[in-house]
């Protein structure tokens, strides 16, 4: 009997899941091992809670060109054009594999897919079931993980860092350390690969549509292992989150709704994007951040308005239930009353750099979906491009995991004894958070000067002076883990910004001056 390659996936969303199936189907003459680690469950991930859908050439009308060159023009050309290519001649193909997985995609009464409309798209290609796309997906995936022998799912497992051997070109992943969110037991899991499918890092700003979990554990942890990375200084803001009045996550409302008809309007209710941007309200989404954030400024208010009132009250309730049902429980009508609306950071376009087959620059280390910088989004990404991104460069990445040496066992998991978790918050994390989150928010955000990106970078450093003794006496809590990668992004994001002197995408410098020299250590 050969030996089981034996894999781990961090994170449990669409991508790892895309993965680990597609690993367990590819396994021939050799038994494969699949742990997925997992923080949080996955009702509580960016995948489930994906409304918009996926991009897909579908209509006779439509085209892999016209797809191709959409991405290509919201990414400011900034995308790698072969991976655009794979991915957009996947779109079909993902479809009909959900659909066999028997996935429910919203239909026309003649029987073909409803397509959505959404922003940079030059036509409605958007597949999607009402504006629960993200749980359908996972719906259909879980239940083949569930039914997988060779996935083992290895929930409330908080990894914090990679294990690798080897210097230079030659260092190799070789497993992951992490922490036990109920005990707080720290164990180390080896492997022959390690899949990095962690999400994303909305958590670093203000306001964001991303879930509290959404904290960059994998691009940081790819980062402090000497993993490259692309694009990080593009960070998408949704130009549309509902507007609470609170900080943190906030509720998205999909651009779909603009593509059914809904308008933005400013603080003096007159149309915002009229004269903006030939393709108005369905403009990529830097363009429409960019005119709502400078409405705002100029108007000093913090929120415009969305009119739905040309979908009308019926039909959104049908189309967009479980928005209707956000809505509601703020009080809000859709089609009757006018919908308060801010930006909120959404996505990142970059992350740890990969190739079209998921492998970064480390040996034995993938990284999927969000936490990858594949090149397919460029300086901004086209929308609903990531859950085709995250459906198709798994099975590309199962197939490349196969060729990983694996003769030799991995040795059994490592539990370092008797850490525990500090009971209470460690002093000025909390503090330490806001200001974070206030000098990303102010300084690289939606617009940056250089100046502000010098101000960000100074904050970053004095909070890692303060996080890496407190780090340092190991009184982790979930705080004090997340606070920590989350500067490592931070760090990366605004230095990706500086190393941009010229705007593009959603990196939109005003007043480009030269960065003082001596700012960029600590
Ligand atoms: C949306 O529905 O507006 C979000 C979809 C996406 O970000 O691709």
């Amino acid at each position: 009997m050969s030996t089981p390659l034996d894999v781990i996936v961090v994170g449990g969303g669409i991508a790892g899941m895309a993965y680990a199936t597609q690993l367990a189907d590819q396994a021939g003459k050799r038994p494969v091992r699949i742990r997925m680690l997992s923080k949080a469950a996955v009702q509580v991930s960016n995948s489930y809670q994906a409304q918009g859908g996926v991009a897909a050439v579908i209509r006779r009308e439509d085209s892999f060109a016209d797809h191709m060159s959409d991405t290509l023009a919201v990414g400011g050309g900034r995308n790698d054009a072969e991976v655009v290519k794979l991915v957009v001649q996947e779109g079909p193909a993902i479809i009909r594999g959900l659909i066999g997985l028997g996935a429910h995609f919203d239909k026309e009464p003649d029987g073909a897919l409803e397509l959505a409309r959404e922003g940079g798209h030059s036509t409605a290609r958007v597949v999607h079931h009402r504006d629960r796309t993200g749980v359908e997906i996972v719906r259909v995936l879980e239940q083949r993980v569930k039914a997988t022998a060779a996935i083992s799912v290895v929930p409330v497992q908080r990894a914090i860092d990679l294990i690798t051997e080897g210097e230079g070109t030659g260092r190799r992943c070789i497993g992951v350390r992490a922490v036990d969110l109920r005990t707080g037991d720290i164990t180390e899991f080896f492997a022959h690969a390690v899949v990095l499918a962690t999400g994303g890092a909305g958590q670093l700003y203000e306001h964001t549509t991303n879930p509290p979990g959404a904290t960059g554990d994998g691009i940081a942890m790819g980062i402090r292992a000497g993993a490259r990375t692309r694009d990080l200084a593009f960070v998408q803001f949704h130009p549309t989150a509902l507007f609470s009045g609170k900080r943190g996550t906030a509720n998205l409302i999909s651009e779909a709704v603009r593509g059914a008809g809904a308008r933005l309007l400013g603080a003096d209710k007159q149309p915002l994007m009229a004269g903006v941007h030939p393709m108005g309200d369905l403009a990529p989404r830097h363009v429409v951040a960019r005119a709502i954030h400078r409405a705002m400024v100029r108007a000093g208010v913090d929120h415009v308005w969305l009119d739905a009132g040309p979908i009308g009250i019926q039909r959104f309730t049908h189309a967009f239930p479980g928005i209707a049902e956000q809505c509601r429980d703020a009080g809000l009508l859709p089609g009757r009353d006018l919908l308060p609306v801010m930006p909120a950071a959404h996505y990142m376009c970059g992350g740890l750099l990969t190739d079209d087959r998921g492998r970064t620059s480390i040996q034995g280390l993938y990284a999927l979906g969000e936490c990858a910088g594949s090149g397919l989004h460029g300086a901004d990404r086209l929308a609903s491009n990531s859950l085709l991104e995250a459906l198709a460069i798994p099975k590309r990445a199962a197939e490349a995991t196969w060729e990983t040496p694996c003769e030799q066992v991995v040795p059994a998991p490592r539990t370092i004894p008797h850490h525990r978790l500090a009971k209470r918050p460690v002093e000025n994390v909390g503090r330490a958070m806001t200001a974070l989150t206030h000098a990303m928010t102010m300084h690289v955000g939606i617009i940056r000067h250089t100046k502000g990106l010098e101000s960000a970078l100074r904050v970053i450093n004095c909070i890692e002076r303060q996080v890496e003794p407190i780090w340092k006496r190991r009184r982790w809590t979930p705080g004090l883990m997340d606070l920590r990668d989350l500067l490592v992004v931070a760090r990366s994001v605004t230095e990706a910004a500086m190393r941009e002197p010229v705007s593009v995408g959603a990196h939109y410098l005003e007043n480009p001056e030269p960065a003082s020299a001596d700012i960029t250590r600590g």
